[in-house]
This record gives C-alpha cells, structure tokens and sequence, in this order.
C-alpha cells in the first residue's frame, strides 16, 4: 500500500477540489484505487483510536452511508450528528462548535447550506474538516466522478490523472447546482475542457466565480443555452437534479424551464459514439433524465455511487497522514 505521508506533510482540509494539488490527489486516487482492490482483506488502519464526527444538515443516502462505513473500515469510529441534535441548530456558533468538538474528536465531515459554514468550522477548529456538501461545492462527489472516469480509461497500471487530460465533460441542467460548480473546479484541475447548458437566469453564483478566480481559472468553462451545442464532441455527458435541496419552493418554475434540457437519448446520442452518462444521484427518472439514459450500457451511475466509498476512505486516509 502506497505511503501518503509521502505526500501529505501538514494539516489539512479539503472544503474544494483545489485544497489537494494535482500531486497530492494523484497520490488519493492511486490510494483509493488499491484500497478498492483490496478491500475486505485486512486493509490500513489510519483511524485507529479516532472519532470523527459527521454534522449533516441536509438528508444524505450516498455520501452518509460511505463516510460511516469508510471510517469504520480505516479503523475508526463515525459519529452522526444531524444539526437539530446539537447546539449548532439552536445558536451556538460555529466558531464555538468547532473549538469545542476539536477537544473531543479527530476530523469533521460536514453537510451544510452555507459554505461559508464549512469554512468557519475549519477555521476556528483544529481538526481537518472534510466538505460533504455545500450550496456551493460538493468535492468528494467529483473527486469519486473523476476517480470513476480514470480508472475506465487509463490503461491497467497507467497514470490515473493523465488518462483525465484533454478530455471533454458535458453537465447539461442546472449549471449553477454545487456539482456544476464543483465539476468546474475539479474539470480545470484535472486538465479537462468543462462546457454547460442550461436555461438563462441559472448562472453560478458570483462567489463561485470568485472562488474559481482565486483558484486561478478563472473563466475556465464554457456556458451555452443549447443543450446539443455542450454535448457535442462530449466524452461525458452529466446532469444532476434540477430542484437541489433548499429550492424546494422554485419546483414548478425550474421544472418548466429546464425541460428542454433533459437528456434524452436523442440528447445523449449526440455525444460522441462512446460517451459516458453519469449523475450523482438520486435521479429523478423523466425529469432531468430518461430512464433509457440511465439505464444505458454507458451510464456509470452506480460505479461512481461505489467509488464514493474508496474515494473518501482514501481522503481519510491523507488527512489522517498529515498530522
Ligand atoms: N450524491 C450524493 O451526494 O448523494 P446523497 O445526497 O445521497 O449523499
């Protein structure tokens, strides 16, 4: 098993895909690939006496679920604490909360509203904080996808990252959700070409631009109103809910406008011949996706489920290292 203290020396968080450099998230990708061919045969131990607490705001199946075992399988111990059992969600601060839960565990892993609430935890703690999932980013998710997208095309035993370069994802939908966002980020980084489509009105968010812009892409993507124009010469075609959690009440509204950026077969048979579906799930069948797309040969939707597990047990496993 590869070493990560070799590549992670000081402490970390990883509240964006740019907290690892290309260096460090070669070496989580080379880690999670080896923790997936072996697992269940007695793996690492780097959480071995540790607690790390979960604070979800928002309901979790995937990311929940593979945190919890990810943590008991590197050997520690997973702490669930959705905001209404803590103080957090009657006033404490979250300058306070993480002072405080510094002096009783060894990381965060937090699903919130308000990135700047993940932000804030790690700044006042003294423990690494993992983003599970904000408004704005949701990282370990296109860490997974990319992981997902690697392992189906570099050749056995190849780079993992080099097999990323140059190629072309296509996220059709809600082009300002946190995981077009994040995809942007993660596509800049891993040298691939990112073009979204959506309706007008749904643009990221200016903090998202300027945190693209202090990652030093900025303008590092490509926007269009014609769903057929992004998928073009698409390796991946990807599209998430229209409706992200907390949005609940523009249902009717976004449902209307983002229609014609479903993908529908005819949509995804514009990509190129051996282009790749995925979604991050849960999906709603006949909304943002065919139940024929999803179901497609090509769609990968579940290996990216999957690959969530050994993705973040090796990010665990890199921030434990760093110590
Ligand atoms: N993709 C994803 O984050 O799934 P959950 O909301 O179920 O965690």
């Amino acid at each position: 098993m590869a070493d990560l203290t070799a590549s992670f020396h000081f402490m970390k968080h990883f509240l964006q895909e740019t907290d690892f450099t290309l260096r460090e998230a070669a070496a989580v990708f080379a880690h999670a690939q080896e923790l997936k061919h072996t697992r269940g045969r007695g793996g690492p131990q780097p959480l071995a006496g540790q607690t790390w607490a979960m604070i979800f705001s928002k309901s979790s199946t995937r990311t929940r679920v593979s945190f919890e075992v990810g943590i008991h399988e590197l050997g520690g111990n997973p702490l669930f604490l959705s905001r209404g059992d803590i103080q957090l969600g009657r006033g404490e601060t979250v300058a306070d909360t993480a002072r405080v839960l510094s002096r009783f565990v060894h990381g965060l892993v937090v699903r919130t509203f308000d990135h700047a609430e993940v932000q804030g935890l790690a700044d006042a703690g003294t423990i690494p904080v993992i983003n599970a999932l904000t408004d704005l980013l949701h990282p370990c998710q296109i860490y997974a996808d990319a992981f997902t997208l690697a392992e189906r095309w570099a050749a056995p035993g190849g780079d993992l990252l080099a097999a990323l370069r140059g190629r072309k994802i296509a996220f059709v939908g809600d082009r300002g959700c946190n995981v077009a966002n994040s995809w942007i980020m993660g596509a800049n980084l891993f040298g691939m070409k990112i073009s979204l489509a959506g309706p007008p009105g749904f643009d990221a968010a200016p903090e998202f631009d300027a945190l693209l812009a202090r990652s030093g892409f900025a303008g590092g993507y490509e926007f269009t109103t014609d769903a057929y124009a992004a998928v073009r010469d698409a390796d991946v075609v990807y599209t998430d809910v229209w409706v992200s959690m907390g949005k609940e009440e523009e249902t009717a509204e976004r449902i209307r406008v983002m229609t014609p950026f479903a993908v529908t077969p005819e949509l995804f048979a514009a990509a190129k011949p051996d282009a790749l579906f995925m979604h991050c799930l849960p999906a709603h069948p006949g909304q943002e996706v065919a139940q024929a797309v999803l179901d497609n040969p090509r769609s990968i939707i579940f290996d990216q489920a999957e690959n969530r597990l050994h993705v973040q047990k090796a990010i665990l496993s890199a921030l434990a290292a760093a110590r």
